[in-house]
């Protein structure tokens, strides 16, 4: 049975067919990537995952790479949060450790980035990596033939990859049946802004922003920001028809998201959160 996971960096890319494309391309050489760029305003789980289960994505980084015939991962992470480094190095080397003695041939560097949010889009990331300006590419072709180095590569989400190895360890089964269709499983949260209670949250996909405002919110909340400023300003007539999923529904409308959820009350000018965002970009 298939998870039907998709990718959790907010694409929603489905992550086995990537992986099966990457498996099935002919590049002598192979790369797996775990994107912790983590740049868009408002999430901030991935740090989480990395400081407190980084054993979970370093095994997905590994089974993926045997699966598509990889030796060398990468991981990808934000300039911001280069006082992980440190924690991180000495569990890569436990790991690699680890990998070596049950004969795998799988190596983990951490690749630290600059602050650029743009770098956390994929082919952006593998310019940056290369020592380029860190711009995007234009696609085709796609990563899972012409990635980085222009080799075949798997670029994965840090929840996607810690996701990965709840089904390993679990089954798909577990985990399809959480959800809805087209939108199976578990996802984090990342919730600010003003809510009685801003932290990170499991919660299944396919919930509607009714339901997510009833439980976060305030009382008073205006409209949530879905995706992070790159996503969506979901005003509250819309909070009944929109849920958080990766495909529309026949009636309302479904947002994929990274993770990132602002809560906005009355007390906020809608004009200067949108001058915040013109702002942020513009930077
Ligand atoms: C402007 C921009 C910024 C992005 N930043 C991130 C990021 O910080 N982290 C991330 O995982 N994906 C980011 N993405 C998505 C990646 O390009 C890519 O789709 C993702 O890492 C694939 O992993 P997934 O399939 O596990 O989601 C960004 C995309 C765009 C367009």
């Amino acid at each position: 049975m298939s998870s039907e996971l998709k990718g959790r960096g907010g694409s929603g890319f489905p992550t086995g067919l990537n992986w099966k494309l990457t498996a099935e391309d002919q590049s002598d050489k192979k790369y797996v990537i775990c994107n912790a760029d983590e740049g868009e305003p408002g999430t901030f789980k991935d740090r989480e995952i990395l400081s407190e289960v980084p054993y979970k994505v370093l095994t997905a980084m590994a089974v993926c790479a045997h699966v598509i015939g990889s030796q060398k991962g990468f991981i990808y992470l934000r300039g911001e949060y280069k006082f992980l480094v440190p924690e991180l190095t000495k569990v890569i080397d436990e790991f690699e450790h680890c990998c070596k003695e049950a004969g795998l041939n799988f190596k983990v560097k951490i690749f630290l980035g600059s602050g650029d949010y743009i770098c956390g889009e994929e082919t952006a990331l593998f310019e940056s990596m290369e020592g380029k300006r860190g711009e995007p590419r234009n696609k085709p072709p796609y990563p899972t033939s012409f990635g980085y180095l222009e080799k075949a590569t798997v670029v994965n989400n840090v929840e996607t990859l810690a996701h990965a190895f709840t089904i390993f360890k679990y089954g798909a089964k577990k985990f399809y049946d959480l959800g809805v269709q087209y939108s199976r499983g578990s996802k984090l949260f990342s919730v600010s802004g003003d809510t009685p209670k801003p932290d990170i949250y499991e919660l299944e996909l396919g919930m509607s922003l009714q339901d997510f405002v009833a439980e976060f919110g305030d009382g008073n909340t205006k409209a949530v920001q879905v995706r992070g400023a790159s996503g969506f300003l979901v005003p509250h007539k819309r909070f009944e028809k929109t849920t958080i999923g990766y495909r529309g529904k026949l009636t309302g409308i479904s947002l994929p998201t990274g993770g990132s959820m602002i809560l906005f009350n009355s007390s906020r000018s809608t004009y200067n959160v949108l001058g915040n965002y013109l702002d942020f970009f513009r930077e």
